[in-house]
């Protein structure tokens, strides 16, 4: 029988909990004030607990850190900061001893200004070999066509060629420092296969992939109808079904430098690579595209998923969220990949403050991790979440994000979501660190009770809620069945087992329906664990799993 994303699969992947580390400010293991790859290893035992299946690990490559490692020096090394390529295997076994799997993020979109071959590049006159590897193009007054970069601004930067004039331009597709690799260049597929192989060698079961929806480029640079346009409606298109939504579909498959067709025969070839390789290894593709294009990404001769943002837009309204589940669910199952789900990640809010903030944005914070984590599929846990953090307020003169200064403050950009973490209930750095330098974004003043610590002996902390919830849905199997609830304020569905999940997003407390006054509460967000009397009623911003015996 074919594997369906519903069904219980031997591949890890199908129903894996994963745990995103942001290595810099995870843990601090060496005492220099940004988290490292050894801080990561001391606190897998923490991670054990808390019940994921495997963790992610945003990019530790040497890098000059314009984007925070995501303009990467050379995929096959270990930046100074964050240890040693030692490090990483000692790491890669450690999990793999607590049966913990590894992926590390690949970065195949661009790379660092101070990759060799960008180096070289620029020393190196227009037309030659090592200009070929990027999309150099001859400017005039103007860059060479309007494409413009996610973080804003021109997607083009002009250079100064040798002899000291104005030269060509180089597109970079984000920030100026990460220029954008020609993939139809052949010493760029045959490098990333090196990378691939590099890591697969050391034991890494998977990989994350950057901006997989951005390698190939219309090699003819044609303007775009609405370059802005085109940026946006990649990130927040929920397809919902508008004309708006439509009219921003015929942008994403008219467009120049996202999800163009050509990357198919790319990943066709790292599939093989994953492929002949013993055990599941596997690869999830960061690719901003709406529903309707994500099985593009997901297929047995293309990558294994593909991340499903839904959530990180999605509205606070039990009925979005229904249609939203399944739609995302029937995109992946015509191709046969599980479906993903991700609250949050180092790119968006932190669900509690995208939430409403405060006590409101954490009561439903911790509801929507309960509809994620019933559903089938992959899920993804982006560190601090399960403490339940909001965005950390940051003065403008803190900020480090390239969005930040290329719109000229205009979007504060990410900064807030990317705070160290706080392992004590202690003051700033909440033990984070030994080091008594600050730490390289500010911690709030006020994170003690949000502390690993604080929240460990906390029966009805947001972390022991995660710590239940990853336990449990272990137990969940079958199709999501949806149940009208007969308030479009609240989601009701069931899986097998007689497993029911119901959500309400409403201002009122739902009357619950005969058969879940009789069931077991499994969980509840609220309170974590209802003990003794069942409660008649879910209140508002709260959601609750239930075991209804038939
Ligand atoms: C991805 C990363 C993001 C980074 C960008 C450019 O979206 O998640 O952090 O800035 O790619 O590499």
């Amino acid at each position: 029988m074919a594997d369906s994303p519903t069904s219980i699969s031997d591949k890890w992947w199908h129903s894996a909990a994963v745990y995103q580390v942001y290595p810099r400010s995870f843990f601090d293991g060496n005492g220099d004030s940004l988290g490292d790859l050894v801080g990561v290893q001391s606190k897998l035992p923490y991670l054990k607990k808390l019940g994921i299946d495997a963790i992610w690990l945003s990019p530790f490559y040497p890098s000059p850190q314009h984007d925070s490692g995501y303009d990467v020096a050379d995929p096959r090394d270990v930046d100074s900061i964050y240890g040693t390529l030692s490090d990483t295997q000692s790491l890669i076994d450690a999990s793999h001893e607590l049966d913990i799997k590894v992926m590390v993020d690949l970065v195949p979109n661009h790379v660092s200004i101070d990759h060799p071959w960008f180096q070289a590049a620029l020393a190196s006159p227009p037309g030659s070999k090592e200009r070929a590897r990027f999309h150099f193009l001859d400017a005039g007054e103007q860059p060479p066509n309007n494409w413009v970069s996610m973080f804003g601004g021109p997607a083009w930067t002009q250079i100064t060629e040798a002899n000291g004039e104005l030269g060509q331009c180089y597109l970079h597709v984000f920030d100026s420092s990460q220029p954008d690799l020609n993939w139809t260049n052949p010493d760029v597929a045959a490098d990333w296969i090196d990378t691939l192989k590099f890591w697969l060698d050391r034991g890494v079961d998977g990989f994350r992939v950057d901006v997989a929806h951005g390698l190939a480029k219309d090699m003819t640079y044609a303007d775009l109808p609405d370059p802005v346009g085109l940026t946006e409606a990649l990130r927040f298109d929920l397809d919902d079904g508008s004309t708006e939504a439509a009219e921003r579909r015929l942008l994403i498959e008219n467009s120049g430098f996202f999800d163009r067709d050509e990357l198919q025969e790319i990943y066709r070839e790292w599939r093989k690579v994953l492929d002949s390789y013993p055990g599941d290894r596997m690869a999830v593709s960061e690719a901003w595209v709406p529903a309707h294009r994500a099985g593009r990404y997901v297929s047995p001769t293309s990558l294994h998923q593909i991340f499903g943002f839904d959530f990180l837009v999605v509205a606070w309204s039990a009925s979005v969220m229904q249609e939203t589940i399944k739609k995302a669910i029937a995109a992946v199952q015509a191709v046969g990949a599980p479906p993903t789900w991700a609250l949050s990640n180092h790119d968006s809010p932190r669900v509690v403050t995208r939430l409403g903030g405060g006590e409101t944005g954490l009561a439903r914070a911790r509801a929507l991790a309960m509809v994620a984590h019933a559903l089938p599929g992959s899920i993804y846990v982006y560190q601090g979440e399960e403490l339940g953090l909001p965005d950390a307020p940051l003065a403008d003169s803190d900020r480090e994000d390239p969005v930040f200064f290329r719109t000229n403050g205009a979007q504060k950009g990410r900064d807030g979501a990317r705070v160290p973490l706080p392992w004590t209930a202690s003051s700033a750095p909440y033990g984070f660190t030994e080091s008594e330098s600050a730490t390289w974004l500010p911690q709030p003043d006020h994170w003690s009770q949000l502390s690993v610590e604080a929240e460990d002996f906390d029966a009805a902390s947001t972390l022991n809620l995660y710590r239940a919830s990853l336990d449990q849905r272990e137990q969940f199997r079958g199709e999501v069945r949806f149940i009208d609830s007969g308030d479009s304020e609240v989601m009701i569905f069931a899986r097998d087992n007689g497993i029911h999940m119901a959500v309400n997003t409403g201002l009122e407390a739902y009357s619950l329906p005969e058969f879940l006054l009789e069931a077991e509460i499994m969980l509840d967000s609220e309170v974590v664990k209802i003990l003794g009397d069942k409660t008649e009623v879910l209140p508002p911003n709260c959601a609750r799993w239930f075991r209804v015996f038939t």
